[in-house]
């Protein structure tokens, strides 16, 4: 393919998750079902962000471990393939610490602590002792994690836009601080022939050297909860990737709907029914055609409805449990997999870090 030619390389594409357990339809909806599609046309980097979950899990850290295990699994689950794309774990990769570091040296305070998910989270997780230098920092780690690979695009949901934004704040500070220092090349360049050459190359490679990245919005339709509020771990109303086929159904029959249709005769309006918005994301367009039909004639009943998007989402999953089973039974290979991805995600990331130790004095 001309795209994987050296002269034309694939576009770069980077995007993490922390290690929150056992992944939901809206997890998998809102990122790694894009990031499957996503790795047959770019240079994936995809990892497991585990000093993210420390920023906030730092006082009790006896999941993380397990919990990047069932990230690993779902990852595997979901169709992310390690031959198309690199899948890691962030700590395993030491230059996020690094590079991390080196970007608070010149990162102003005012830009952290304006970065909107800084108090919206705090406030949200109240019960945790937030008031950390570490979680001021989480979208620090962020640009560090992103600008480490040069990425082109990072995929990700709007809730993360604003660390997207101070990333590219972040690339250009570095840029503006140390792309015109000195190298030795222009230092020791004895003729004015050597010195243009030496700046004229040191300018290429200093514009490039972290190029700033941009948003790949990732499309979220809605997806609500058994309890029609927004699917999330933290409201406990979630269908896991994992879910047995009885538990899915279980979940969807006790699932809220249009509070109006109370009895099995009266009508109802699925453009306001939770169960009705998983219809328009799993089902397809003939069974939501007579499921709003039916809703609206009072034709059918709410179990009916219910046990046909259920059919949907089992449908969906078959695949991807098909899949978790397979990796359960060989967790030798999920290993092989972490160990591989890290080293390919080193040697990327060691491509970056020695020029940025150079512009910075470091070497
Ligand atoms: N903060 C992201 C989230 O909560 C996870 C994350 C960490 C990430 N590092 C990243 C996402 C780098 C994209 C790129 O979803
Ligand atoms: Fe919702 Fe379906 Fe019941 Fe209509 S029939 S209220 S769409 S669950």
């Amino acid at each position: 393919m001309i795209e994987n030619t050296p002269i034309s390389p694939r576009r770069r594409v980077l995007s993490g998750m922390r290690p929150t357990g056992k992944l939901h339809l809206g997890n998998y909806m809102g990122a790694l079902y894009n990031w499957v599609k996503l790795q047959h046309e770019y240079e994936c980097y995809f990892f497991i962000a585990d000093w993210h979950a420390l920023t906030t899990d730092y006082a009790d850290p006896s999941l993380v471990q397990q919990n990047i295990r069932e990230v690993a699994l779902d990852f595997l689950a979901a169709g992310l393939d390690p031959a198309l794309c690199t899948i890691f774990v962030q700590s395993h990769v030491h230059q996020h610490a690094e590079l991390n570091l080196l970007f608070g040296m010149f990162t102003p305070l005012g830009w952290l602590e304006r970065v909107p998910t800084y108090k919206d989270q705090q406030e949200q997780l109240r019960e945790k002792d937030l008031n950390t230098y570490g979680f001021l920092g989480y979208p620090l780690l962020q640009s560090a994690d992103i600008l480490l690979y040069r990425p082109q695009f990072v995929p990700v949901g709007q809730d993360q836009v604003a660390h997207v934004e101070l990333t590219r704040e972040v690339a250009r500070r570095f840029n503006q601080l140390y792309a015109s220092r000195s190298t030795p090349a222009l230092e020791h360049a004895h003729s004015d022939k050597e010195r243009l050459a030496a700046e004229i190359s040191q300018n290429a490679v200093a514009e490039e050297l972290l190029p700033e990245p941009k948003v790949l919005l990732t499309p979220s339709p809605k997806l609500p909860g058994t309890d029609g509020r927004k699917m999330s771990k933290s409201y406990g109303n979630t269908i896991l990737l994992s879910d047995p086929e009885p538990d899915i159904r279980a979940k969807l029959k006790t699932m809220v709907t249009d509070p109006a249709r109370v009895r099995r005769t009266d009508p109802g309006n699925p453009e306001i029914c939770p169960v009705f918005d998983l219809h328009k994301v799993f089902s397809s367009e003939e069974v939501q055609q007579k499921a709003a039909e039916g809703c609206r004639t009072a034709g059918i009943g709410c179990i009916q409805c219910k046990s046909w998007v259920a059919d949907a989402i089992v449908g969906a999953l078959t695949p991807i449990q098909e899949r978790r089973r397979y990796f359960e039974a060989h967790p030798e290979e999920v290993d092989a997999i972490l160990n591989d991805g890290a080293a390919r995600a080193s040697n990327s990331a060691a491509q970056t870090m020695l020029p940025v130790l150079k512009a910075v004095g470091l070497r």
